[in-house]
This record gives C-alpha cells, structure tokens and sequence, in this order.
C-alpha cells in the first residue's frame, strides 16, 4: 500500500538532490575553468612583455635577443616588423599563427586549438613603434586539463547519486515505519470496532424488530420510533460490514477462489433487484455473452455487483434504463453496468472511489448511504487484479466498465 509513496519519496530525495548536484558541478566546473583561462591568458601577456623587451631597432635594423624565455613547449614567440613581416621566432612547436594587425592587445583562440596575444613593441628610449610581437600556446594542455576535472566531476556526481540513492531507499523506509505503523494500528482498530459494534448492533435491531412485530398495546408514535430504531441500526450493521470488509482487503484478504459463472451470478442479482427496478419503471436489461467463467472469490464479486447495481438502481429516475452488458475481449472479460441516470460532474469523476465520497453529502442519512460502495468495488477488483473505469455524463447517465483478466 505504502510502496507507491515510498517510491514517489526516494524519486522525490534523487531528483532535489541530482538538482543541487548539478547545479554544484556546473558551478564548480564554471569557477574552474574561468581561473585556469585567466592564468593561461596572464601567463601569455606576461611572455608578450617579456618578448617585446627583447626586440629593439639599432640603426634602423631590428633586432631580436636569442635567449630562450619560454616557458614550456607548447609556446612560441613571433616577433614582426612594422610591415607584418616576420624578422625572429622562438619555439620548437612552431605554431603558424599569422599576426592579425586589427586586433593587438587581444587574447585570440584560433580554430586548431591555439590561443595568441599579440601587441605592438615601441622602442624604449624614442617611444617610436617598432614592430609586433605575437606569443602563442596550444590548448591541447588546458583542454586536457579541463577534460580531467569533468571526468572527475562526472565519475563524482554517478558516485554520490548511487550512495544517496541507496541511502534515501533505507532513508525512507525508515521515515516510512512509523506511518506504516499507525496506519496498521488504524485499520486494526477498524476492523475490531466495526467487528465489536456488530452484536450490540444485532441485539438493538433484534428487539426493535420483535417490539414491532407485537405492536399491540402500543402507542402509533412509540411503533414509529421502534421503527426508526430499527432502519438506523440496519444503516449502522450495513456501515459496520463495509469497514469491515474494507479492513480485509487491506490487511491482504484471503481470496476463497473458485471458478464463478459470471452469468449465473449476474442472472441472479438482476433478478434479485428485479421488483426494485419495476417499482421505478426501469428498463432493467442483461446482455451476456455464454461461458464467462471467472476465477475469483464469489462472495466478493457477489458484493461487488451489488454494489453496482445498487448505485444504478440509486442514481436513476423513473422510466431510466440499467443495462448489464458482458463479453470476452481476447484474455480479458469485460463488463458494462450503464444506466440513463442523474451522471457524474467531470470534477467528481476521480473522486467517486474515494471512501466516504458522495455527490450529496447532505442526502446521506436519509437513503443510508455511506459513500463506501464505489471504494469497495475498486478494492474488489484490486485483489482480482481487475480494473474499473468510469464514463458518464451529468444529466445523461454513467458507464461502469470493469475488465478481469480471465
Ligand atoms: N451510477 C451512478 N450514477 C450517478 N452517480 C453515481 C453513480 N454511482 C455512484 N455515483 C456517485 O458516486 C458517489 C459514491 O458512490 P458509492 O457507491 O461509493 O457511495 P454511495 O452510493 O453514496 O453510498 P453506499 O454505496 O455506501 O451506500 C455517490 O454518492 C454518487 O454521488
Ligand atoms: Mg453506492
């Protein structure tokens, strides 16, 4: 009973937690990267300082110092004159950058992986502009970099949602005992006031009955009450059997299975509401296929017809017609219980099967209505593992279909 919401709980705790999770990573990754970039790009604009130190003009020659100031492999220096033309390198790598004169002082990331800082030199004592410089590194590095820290991110976000997903189960089991536990203790106690409330009931019905049977000697207003005493106790008994059967079918009822004739059973429950249904001018039909043999418990499906049928007798007007209808529909039977009366508003249509639910409320205790049949006859066909829908239409009439699996 229990595991639908154990299940939606511990998908609930994964889903806000693969949430923080995520959004965790995309910040960390985010943080991450954005620092390795600017070290990388600090680290480039640095050598380009370092590099247009190195080149100078003497007597309107250019010149370039050849003392290596790399600092790894993967980079190399250009320096370049006023024209663009290459007058020195460094590096063993040669990257083949060429120098972009609309874009100095920019960080730039060329296609194949490369990223350069390119600006112009100026000569130190005449602060005339003599060439260009352009230092460029590969990624491959970074990039490798930044590879290693998503696998780690990745490998760390699978191992943590697997250990939050084994803890949130036993998380929620635990968190689940308790309620487990008193709703067990709710559904005893239902069981053992409604079995308790049966004798008392039994015994007051019991004497209202014989009182009524003798009214000799007594007054017409006492036979009244006598008589209202014993209708209230026939609600009462019937209520008390519907909590009971209800606290079976939870607890896990033992199915006394056997095969039923379904045509029997209906011909004869029809026929049971039969005068009912002629003292509302009903037109009160079963169209059954042959042989729709069922294995299931028949005092159960007996309970669940006649709930049924007794809502179709309840919620029509005279001159409606109940119609029964039952076929084989490949390994499944299928049964129509459809009736031209009052119908179901579209917003109560999911709530009709909830315990104690009725469309008038107010109505109740006049027809001894309870609001637990439809509740019954969905947890009837739960433990055949049968499935009930509904159809109807406010002010046209309602279709119960109910399919077994044979
Ligand atoms: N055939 C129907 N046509 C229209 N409304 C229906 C029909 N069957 C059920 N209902 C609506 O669904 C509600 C719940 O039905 P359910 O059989 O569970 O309870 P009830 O008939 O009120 O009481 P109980 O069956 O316990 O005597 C009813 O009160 C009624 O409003
Ligand atoms: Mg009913």
């Amino acid at each position: 009973m229990f595991e639908k919401t154990r299940l939606q709980l511990t998908l609930a705790y994964l889903g806000v937690l693969s949430l923080i999770l995520t959004l965790f990573t995309v910040a960390v990754r985010w943080n991450f990267t954005r620092s390795l970039n600017r070290q990388f790009n600090t680290k480039l604009e640095n050598l380009a300082q370092a590099a247009a130190f190195n080149m100078d003009n003497e007597d309107g020659e250019l010149e370039t110092d050849e003392d290596e100031i790399l600092v790894n492999e993967q980079q190399t220096i250009e320096w370049f004159d006023l024209e663009g033309e290459i007058v020195g390198e460094q590096g063993e790598d040669k990257l083949d950058v060429s120098l972009n004169l609309e874009q100095l002082e920019n960080i730039q990331n060329h296609p194949n992986s490369i990223r350069s800082f390119s600006k112009p030199v100026y000569n130190l004592e005449t602060e005339e502009l003599i060439g260009y410089v352009q230092v460029s590194e590969s990624l491959v590095e970074l990039n490798n970099t930044i590879r290693r820290l998503d696998y780690g991110l990745g490998s760390g976000i699978a191992i943590a949602l697997l250990a939050s997903g084994v803890s949130s189960i036993w998380l929620t089991r635990r968190a689940m005992q308790p309620i487990e536990a008193s709703f067990e203790r709710l559904k005893q106690f239902t069981a053992d006031a409604s079995h308790e409330l049966r004798s008392p009931l039994m015994a007051i019905k019991t004497n209202a009955d014989v009182a009524l049977k003798y009214p000799e000697g007594m007054r017409d207003t006492d036979a009244e009450k006598f008589s209202a005493i014993a209708s209230a106790s026939n609600q009462m008994t019937k209520l008390t059997e519907n909590l009971l059967l209800l606290a079976r079918t939870d607890k896990g009822v033992e199915l006394q299975l056997e095969l039923v004739d379904l045509n029997f059973l209906l011909t004869d429950l029809m026929q049971l509401y039969k005068p009912q249904a002629e003292a509302k001018q009903l037109s009160w039909q079963l169209e059954l296929e042959p042989e729709l043999y069922l294995s299931g418990d028949r005092l159960l499906l007996t309970q669940l017809f006649t709930n049924l049928l007794q809502n179709a007798l309840q919620y029509t007007s005279f001159g409606d017609s109940v119609t029964v209808n039952g076929k084989r529909i490949d390994s499944q039977i299928q049964i129509e219980i459809a009736d031209t009366g009052i119908g179901i508003a579209p917003d109560h249509l999911d709530k009709i099967f909830e315990r104690f639910w009725r469309a008038d409320k107010s109505r109740s205790y006049q027809f001894g209505r309870s609001g637990l049949g439809l509740a019954i006859v969905k947890e009837i066909l739960q433990v055949h593992h049968g499935t009930v829908s509904v159809d109807s239409k406010l002010g046209k009439g309602s279709c119960f279909t109910l399919i077994f699996p044979r």
